[in-house]
């Protein structure tokens, strides 16, 4: 596999060295719409910055709208810098770009339309000497990838005798397993399976290849990676954005369709497959088709609704504390919709290495916090040894696959406590792609497409894979059409319906909740602070729980922790006791505590079961002694947002 250039090791300025990718046309049916400019066009220009685009290379969009090459190419001048990845704009690089840009406008099911885009290819090929490769990016509704295809064919465009031809189709890849089907056989009338580049831009990141890259070349893992020392694994992928505008595909579609069936099954299937005998791109994609064909099918209704939950998110909270409306009140959606904007599921895959380890997963949009992790988490140690000396029983320890917005690896296990006594802390080691690579963002679609103009099809789908991960999702959709379902039945901004948490605690379980920096920075006193400054916070946060009425802390007790509420609810009370607020998930309480000792001035108490995290200040001020470079700022923010004057060093003061 062709890995993408976008990292570079430390210390080390410019692009690794790589080839330019393979001369060729790129056509973008459908150009004029939002992927376009998005996600393409902005990927294209670093290709460029990044020296990896051929000088024999141009894009031809074509779409209904009737504009010309010059309004094609102002259009686009104006895009790139709203959705360009790059800190810095070159004006240079973008100009050598988008000369390349030329239009065509037509209908697909108009045959002239096809006449003239040949004309203009036949032309292009000429002028740019490639050879007549072509790759035509199907930017569009799966409905049209026929018919386009059948025009293609018509037009002479799909003919293989001058330079390869090779389309890349984008999800939505059917809508469930007999569409699925159907549109692969119909793609593959006029294609070969080797032609044909389905695209799942979670391949795109590099934390996702990164998976099989860190599961591969480190000898560590590999004997532990099964079902004798794994006790089960977690998929989150977290969303606390809505439907942003597209109502009326997401209300097709639901979480199962657009999150679950493709970008989630991807990164199992790389976290679980067997180890390929090859980088070779079939080698790769055998493994991956082999381990979905593994996972147990729920091929009852009964084995679907006791391994699955589905939601859909009321009115609620947006991830800026505003209010955010139900998805039902969402543009476009209607307001009776059943359609799941949340869903977890308990898998299991038989084969060797991992029959009877559960695997869960979970996705939803409005939930509390953004983030996308992986946890394998490993068989507890036997406590036996420790009896009798304060530790009550051993967390296991986990490998976290942070995926984004953080991106890293971290290993969490136990150190004993520095003193006399054993006592046992949970710590970690981590890996930081921020720490150890100099990384220019980009937006996924670099690495695939130019992956895809060298004909490498690892990371693209083959046809049995798509149909497989429908076949397993089949079941649900069947039961889903008929039975009565209550939603809304979570409130946005919150960790989706109570019975997602019953899903997994019923197997003695629970949802590891990672914290992100993201989370942070929600907290006025961390707004703006340095990524890695967050990063070591988020690291020194620590889990704890509270049953109902419990208190959380005492008014005049001396505060020591700041809080925040990963799931319940806590109520703040007054001085006779009464409840003055109410704070619920993604809140957060106690954090002055963090720059001044002062005694707290409101008692506050669990309102139902609750997680919270803690940030204790000795850890804080721990952090902020191992990197001093940000105290400074830590205490400006401290005079500005919370008006609390300390000197700039009294928090490490107070601490030695
Ligand atoms: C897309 C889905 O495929 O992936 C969106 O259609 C979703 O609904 C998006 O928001 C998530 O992608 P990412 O890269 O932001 O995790």
């Amino acid at each position: 596999m062709t890995q993408s250039r976008n990292f570079q090791s430390h210390g080390v300025t410019g692009v690794l060295d790589q080839p330019k990718a393979e001369p060729c046309l790129l056509v973008i049916f459908g150009a004029s719409g939002d992927l376009t400019k998005r996600l393409l066009m902005p990927a294209f220009y670093n290709l460029v910055c990044d020296g990896l685009l051929s000088e024999n290379f141009a894009i031809v969009g074509t779409a209904m709208d009737p504009l010309t090459t010059e309004s094609f190419r102002e259009k686009m001048s104006v895009d790139i810098k709203q959705f360009s990845t790059r800190v810095e704009f070159d004006p240079k690089q973008w100009d050598s770009l988008c000369s390349r840009l030329y239009y065509t406008p037509g209908k697909f099911d108009e045959d002239a339309a096809f006449v003239r885009l040949a004309e203009l290819l036949k032309t292009l090929d000429a002028q740019y000497k490639t050879g007549g490769k072509v790759l035509f990016y199907m930017a569009t509704p799966p409905s049209v990838f026929g018919l386009i295809s059948s025009q293609l064919e018509k037009a002479g465009l799909n003919d293989t005798s001058v330079g390869w031809k090779r389309i890349i189709v984008e999800k939505p890849f059917g809508t469930d397993l007999d569409s699925a089907i159907a549109l692969n056989r119909e793609i593959l009338k006029y294609w070969k399976e080797e032609q044909v580049f389905r695209i799942d831009h979670y391949l795109g990141k590099e934390t996702v290849q990164n998976i099989i890259a860190f599961r591969f070349s480190n000898g560590m893992f590999e004997p532990l990676w099964n079902r004798n020392y794994i006790d089960h694994i977690q998929f989150s992928v977290a969303e606390s954005v809505g439907v942003e505008g597209r109502g009326g595909y997401y209300d097709r579609s639901g979480v199962l369709r657009d999150m679950l069936q493709n970008h989630m099954f991807q990164m199992l299937a790389y976290l679980c497959m067997e180890p390929p005998a090859s980088f070779a791109p079939e080698a790769v994609r055998n493994e991956k088709a082999k381990i979905l064909s593994a996972v147990r099918m729920m091929d009852t209704p009964d084995l679907v609704r006791r391994n699955t939950v589905r939601g859909q998110y009321g009115p609620g909270t947006g991830p800026d504390g505003k209010p955010a409306p139900g998805y039902r009140e969402e543009p476009s959606v209607p307001p009776e919709s059943r359609t799941e904007t949340f869903l977890a599921m308990r898998l299991f895959i038989d084969n060797w290495r991992w029959h009877g380890v559960p695997i869960y997963l979970r996705s939803g949009k409005r939930l509390w916090k953004r983030g996308t992790e992986i946890i394998v988490q490993l068989k507890s140690a036997p406590d036996f040894l420790f009896h009798g000396t304060g530790v009550d029983s051993l967390d296991p320890n986990r490998l976290v696959f942070h995926i984004q917005p953080d991106q890293g690896i971290e290993l969490q296990f136990q150190a004993k406590t520095p003193g006399p006594h054993m006592s046992l802390q949970k710590v970690n080691m981590r890996f930081d792609y921020g720490e150890s690579f100099t990384a220019s963002r980009g937006t996924g679609y670099e690495v695939l497409t130019y992956n895809c103009m060298n004909g490498d099809a690892t990371l693209f789908s083959r046809t049995d894979l798509v149909e497989t991960a429908w076949r397993i999702v089949q079941p649900l959709l069947d039961l889903w059409k008929t039975e009565p379902v209550e939603f809304p039945n979570y409130p946005a901004g919150t960790w989706g319906p109570k019975a997602s948490f019953d899903l997994i605690e019923r197997d003695g379980r629970k949802w590891a909740d990672v914290l992100s920096r993201e989370t942070l920075k929600k907290i006025p006193l961390f707004q703006g602070a340095d990524g890695v400054l967050l990063g070591s916070l988020v690291m020194a946060l620590k889990p704890v729980v509270f049953q109902a009425e419990e208190l959380v802390i005492q008014k005049g007790e001396m505060g020591r922790a700041l809080y925040i509420i990963a799931r319940g609810e806590v109520d703040v009370l007054g001085e006779a006791g009464e409840v003055v607020a109410t704070l619920g998930e993604g809140t957060f309480f106690g954090e002055i505590s963090l720059l001044l000792s002062s005694p707290r001035m409101a008692t506050v108490r669990a309102k139902s079961f609750c997680d919270l995290f803690l940030l204790d200040k000795s850890d804080f001020t721990r952090v902020l002694r191992e990197r001093p470079q940000f105290l400074k700022s830590v205490m400006e923010i401290a005079t500005s947002r919370y008006n609390v004057a300390v000197q700039p060093d009294a928090i490490l003061e107070e601490e030695s």
